[in-house]
């Protein structure tokens, strides 16, 4: 990738493991804890799509409480662990290379940001419990801009910030539809790959694929 100045990435299931609040509660949650992460954070997507189509706005951490109650109902799960779900996934783990992988990139020279559905207060908790604090030159939220992912309103923060081209940042995202979104956009995207996923069809494919992001480094 030529002519890269700043490097974004996704937050939530690029940098940091959104099944790792369901999973550090498996013992409670039995087999089905897995099915159940993926239930929650599909709806929890689709909770972001619907309320910006219908313009009615709730921040992110109110949707996720909204997904989750709806979650622990479909998988007949004790209301009594709602707390400790909501809990964790304000700290949820990163994956393990992203630790080791950013700290490098910070020697280098480019810029390094978060662009989230995440509200700005989840975000710093994110990364300050993850001791990441001081990666990054920003964590930019789609609270700035009252409206979620793919909107290019949410892609237009960094640029605007950093003053430069659409083609002049690296974008990172493990959700293929906001692969897509970034691309369309006018990033240069990677799709981090971690599970041998299926691209979708929205007409648009990566630029570059990575199975983790270790493979970055060769790539900016
Ligand atoms: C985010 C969601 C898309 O962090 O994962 O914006």
């Amino acid at each position: 990738m030529k002519n890269i100045k700043a490097i974004i990435f996704d937050a939530y299931g690029t940098l940091f493991d959104v099944n790792s609040a369901a999973e550090k509660c498996k013992d409670q949650i039995g087999d089905k804890w897995e099915g159940f992460a993926n239930f929650w954070r599909t709806t929890q997507l689709e909770y972001t799509w619907l309320r910006s189509l219908m313009k009615r706005h709730k921040d992110f951490w109110k949707i996720t409480e909204d997904s989750l109650d709806k979650s622990m109902k479909a998988f007949n799960i004790d209301p009594s662990m709602k707390d400790e779900l909501l809990n964790l996934y304000k700290v949820l783990s990163p994956f393990k290379e992203v630790p080791e992988v950013l700290k490098d990139l910070k020697e280098k020279n480019f810029k390094l940001a978060i662009l989230s559905n995440g509200t700005p207060d989840l975000l710093n908790e994110l990364v300050k419990s993850n001791n990441l604090d001081n990666v990054f030159d920003d964590l930019f939220s789609i609270e700035q801009v009252g409206i979620y992912k793919p909107d290019s309103k949410v892609y237009d923060m960094p640029i605007n910030k950093y003053c430069i081209e659409k083609n002049e940042v690296a974008f990172l995202s493990a959700n293929t539809w906001d692969v897509s979104g970034g691309g369309n956009y006018g990033y240069q995207s990677i799709w981090v790959n971690r599970n041998k996923n299926i691209f979708d069809n929205l007409d648009y494919k990566p630029n570059n694929e990575v199975k983790d992001l270790r493979e970055l480094i060769n790539l900016v």
